[in-house]
């Protein structure tokens, strides 16, 4: 399965030449701007490959990846990625996707000091205790494990809500709206767990509104 690392250059050339096969322009084109609607932000793992398992182009969606897609108020490389995202490209869709067999959320479950990992996998080990009754209480590790995945994608999509672009814009042009997926590593398939968006952004705005709907409704005129 590995390949070398000459092995790249001659694939890129690959590449290169079947997209302009069907195209002469297509990098021309491609440089010119880009306009996606979607916000991806997953994983760094090497088997969730996002652009590839949603069958997406160059251009089609914008990526974040980090260990165990976490978006933290305190990291500024994910919070700017989604405020250019929101502000500046527009997005439609925001996706946070998590996936079963994560090292980040399985290194969240042991008792080890894992230096640097420590604050960065405390996020998911605060998803933990905000979930603690339902997942003591399942008994098997493996599906714990999973509840585990699924309940870290929902509160990091809680996250992306909690922050003011998001707010403003939704009620400015009801985008973006906030998706949670599980990649499923067993089946290929992607898991849309159906977040309820409306109702957490309500419900979020009673402690986190960061917006003044009659300021924001002004702009809009
Ligand atoms: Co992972």
């Amino acid at each position: 399965m590995a390949k070398s690392y000459e092995a790249i250059f001659e694939n890129n050339k690959k590449w290169v030449e079947s997209k302009i096969s069907g195209n002469p322009e297509y990098f021309h084109q491609l440089a010119q701007t880009q306009n996606p609607e979607y916000l991806y932000i997953g994983c760094s793992d090497s088997r969730v490959t996002a652009e590839d398992m949603m069958g997406a182009e160059p251009g089609e969606v914008f990526v974040h990846r980090n260990v165990a897609n976490v978006i933290n108020t305190l990291d500024m490389s994910s919070t700017a990625v989604i405020q250019y995202a929101v502000e500046h490209l527009k997005v439609k869709h925001i996706i946070v996707c998590g996936h079963y067999n994560c090292g980040g959320v399985k290194a969240a479950m042991t008792s080890q000091d894992l230096g640097l990992l420590n604050p960065w996998l405390r996020n998911i080990r605060d998803v933990y205790r905000l979930h603690q009754a339902e997942l003591d209480a399942i008994e098997d590790e493996d599906k714990r494990y999973d509840r585990l995945v699924e309940l870290n994608v929902q509160e990091q999509c809680i996250n992306v809500i909690k922050m003011a672009c998001v707010q403003e814009r939704y009620i400015l042009e009801e985008f973006p709206v906030v998706h949670g997926w599980v990649f499923d590593l067993r089946s290929g398939k992607i898991i849309d767990l159906e977040i309820d968006f409306e109702n957490i952004l309500k419900d979020i705005q009673k402690i986190y509104n960061l917006t003044d709907s009659d300021w924001v409704m002004s702009r809009k005129k």
